[in-house]
């Protein structure tokens, strides 16, 4: 098992990441779907600020996690770079209640600029569900906060929905520590720090 560092534009990735990501975050971004997703990782693939490590076991990658130093405009990037795409995926499933509810989802954490201290962020995590609970996740966390010290970063941030208690435990047990929790009316969204 090794661990690999993807270089700035190398799109052959975005499709992997957008799989990995659906298959195992059960979340907002992933029931909009893998297509979208992709767009996502296309989007991070290109920023300056944000890096991806994954996972790779027999030449196939099994995890990912994606982090930034600098939160502040990386969802203005995504929007503006996209916006074709959205209004027609937007405008093509407008009928879709659960889409909808799940878009909503989306605005909301996309466009949530309240309480925003800290501006370095662990964005996205996941592992295959063969190869979690072998301190993989650990290991790609290490990953992150050695990236985020080069940078004279001395805090970070992950934002969970509070309905994911597995991942709460693995941020918990990692040392975050809860700063606040977000209630809207479908979702509550749960803010971890942790410092360097
Ligand atoms: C969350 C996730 C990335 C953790 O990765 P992992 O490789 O399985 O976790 P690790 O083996 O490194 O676990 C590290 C610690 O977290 C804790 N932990 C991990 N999985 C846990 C679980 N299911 N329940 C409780 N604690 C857990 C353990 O305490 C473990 O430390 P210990 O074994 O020394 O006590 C992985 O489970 C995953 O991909 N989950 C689905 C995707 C997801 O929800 N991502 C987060 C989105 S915000």
């Amino acid at each position: 098992m090794n661990i690999k560092t993807l270089k700035k534009n190398d799109f052959s990735y975005a499709d992997t990441l957008a799989s990995l990501h659906a298959k195992n975050i059960n979340g907002k971004l992933s029931n909009i779907g893998v297509e979208f997703l992709s767009k996502i990782y296309q989007t991070f693939l290109q920023d300056k600020n944000i890096r991806i490590w994954i996972l790779v076991h027999k030449k196939k990658a099994i995890g990912f996690l994606c982090g930034c130093d600098n939160n502040e405009k990386i969802y203005k990037k995504f929007l503006l770079k996209n916006f074709p795409f959205l209004i027609f995926l937007f405008l093509s499933n407008i009928l879709n209640f659960f889409f909808i509810k799940n878009i909503y989802g989306l605005i909301i954490l996309f466009l949530n600029p309240k309480k925003k201290t800290i501006n370095s962020e662990l964005l996205s995590i996941a592992i295959t569900k063969k190869f979690q609970n072998k301190h993989y996740g650990k290991r790609l966390v290490r990953k992150l906060e050695r990236y985020l010290k080069k940078k004279n970063k001395k805090e970070y941030i992950v934002k969970v929905e509070s309905n994911n208690k597995r991942a709460i435990s693995f941020y918990l047990s990692n040392k975050f520590r809860y700063i606040f929790k977000t209630s809207y009316p479908l979702f509550d969204i749960i803010n971890l720090k942790k410092k360097l």
